[in-house]
């Protein structure tokens, strides 16, 4: 079959690629040939478009004027990222001490940060509250007293409660979070909610700033959101009638869903905005409660489609019923089709792909002079197992050969942030590309790195 990939400049944002990113005349990001990438930093690396990720900040923004908007620090956090969501005015959603301490290294306004997490350590709590992190999201009842009792005397510690709407949204079972029976946040069904509501009520060194939820990842629809916002304010209505208390914040989470596919669009910050604003303005008039001001955590729809992964292609193998193309990377640096069923696009770059040559007059009009023929192919790793797949079912030049070298689109977001060190191979560098320049933001994990962790026998 002869499938034509015409005219790839024209790219549309809405699609995997990040916005800077072309094919035509050479393959380049951010004004950088990736060609002059793979020279410089070897493969396989991961690219990060600064500007792509900054627009999507400021999409969020202009969005929701009046909101705080809180990078999912989870989805992919170096120093330079950190960096580029301060900039922007962002807040960050941090749920580790690691995440914490990039974002205190570069100086992020610890009045900014958010901290989550279901099973917060005890040191983790403490380091929270040291740094005087704006947030702390209570995920549990025995997290209430724990907590109090760390904050020094004179201060209050604002707090969030995340709490179960008992909505099921996300791709993939793994990463719906908003239904009863996972293990995140306390049920409004069986009475936990109000329980730990009275609770952080009673204790004087905490300020119940709000309820938190997070429904899933990688949602494409608007209605589990409006669903949510309805649920989620007719609980603040009941904290009023019970407490005599109204709740200024509503923190939403993330989840907004992204393309990673050449046909596929995610869901605009507008388009969730709309939405959510509306169910949020309406519900609360309803119940004559001011409108609670709103707090989204998007990770993937910022940091996704601002990245791509380079590979050098190693080998190529013909089967009976498939083509295997196996790279250098593989499940390490992307386990998300291993995990999640997860899927993505790929492409050539470096070479132009040889046109068919013409078999018959037919032939030769469908494939025109620029057209390249592609072939269905499985995009597979170099790591020890069958299921080492990056993308199955790619169309790839008919020619691809070892040596060649591949994108692979939207990998900015849960890349970087899961990679592991399977079969002992290191993790990937990270790159970032503006206005014409690459530079390294996270140099390559060497041998020796993994190396210097052996500490006996
Ligand atoms: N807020 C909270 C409390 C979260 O738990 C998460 C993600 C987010 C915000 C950001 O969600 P996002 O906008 O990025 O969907 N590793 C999985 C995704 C796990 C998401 C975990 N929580 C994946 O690769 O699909």
């Amino acid at each position: 079959m002869c499938l034509l990939q015409q005219d790839l400049a024209a790219q549309d944002t809405s699609g995997p690629w990040s916005a800077t990113t072309v094919f035509t005349p050479a393959a380049e990001t951010g004004g950088v040939p990736l060609m002059e990438i793979v020279e410089r930093f070897g493969t396989p690396a991961y690219v990060v478009d600064e500007a792509d990720l900054r627009g999507r900040c400021r999409a969020f923004k202009d969005a929701l004027p009046g909101a705080d908007v809180a990078y999912a620090a989870k989805a992919f956090l170096c120093r330079a990222v950190a960096s580029w969501i301060v900039e922007e005015g962002l807040s960050l959603d941090v749920c580790s001490g690691g995440e914490l301490a990039i974002a205190r290294s570069i100086g992020f306004p610890a009045e900014r940060v958010i901290f989550h997490g279901n099973a917060k350590t005890p040191r983790e709590l403490q380091q929270a509250v040291d740094d005087g992190v704006g947030r702390i999201v209570i995920d549990n009842l025995a997290e209430i007293a724990r907590l109090a009792v760390l904050v020094p005397q004179g201060r209050r510690q604002k707090v969030l409660l995340r709490v179960i709407p008992d909505i099921e949204a996300g791709a993939h079972a793994a990463v719906r979070t908003g239904g009863e029976g996972q293990k995140f946040g306390l049920s409004i069904a069986s009475g936990d909610a109000a329980v730990a509501v009275a609770r952080v009520l009673g204790q004087p060194s905490l300020q119940l700033v709000g309820l938190h939820c997070h429904l899933g990842s990688q949602i494409d629809e608007v209605g589990p959101y409006v669903r949510a916002v309805r649920i989620m304010v007719e609980q603040y209505a009941r904290v009023r009638d019970t407490h005599g208390v109204v709740l200024p914040e509503l923190d939403l989470g993330g989840g907004q869903g992204i393309a990673y596919l050449e046909a596929e669009q995610g869901l605009s910050p507008h388009a969730y905005a709309r939405a959510v604003l509306t169910a949020l303005e309406e519900r609360s008039a309803g119940l004559g409660l001011p409108a609670p001001r709103l707090t989204v955590e998007p990770g993937r729809a910022i940091s996704g489609p601002a990245g791509l992964t380079l590979y050098r292609v190693i080998a190529v193998k013909r089967t009976l019923t498939r083509t295997f193309v196996a790279v250098d990377g593989g499940m390490s640096d992307n386990p998300r089709p291993s995990l999640y069923g997860a899927r993505y696009t790929a492409r050539l770059v470096g070479r132009t792909s040889r046109p068919a040559p013409p078999r018959d007059s037919a032939t030769s009009a469908n494939c025109a002079a620029s057209a390249t023929v592609t072939r269905q192919a499985t995009l597979v790793g170099h790591h020890c197992e069958a299921g080492d797949v990056i993308a199955e079912n790619v169309p790839l030049p008919a020619d691809i050969r070892a040596g060649d070298v591949l994108a692979v689109a939207a990998t900015g977001a849960y890349h970087h942030s899961m990679a592991s060190t399977y079969n002992l191979t290191g993790r990937p560098p990270v790159v970032a590309v503006a206005g014409g320049a690459a530079r390294l933001v996270v140099r390559r994990e060497e041998i020796e790195d993994l190396m210097r962790r052996e500490v006996g026998l």
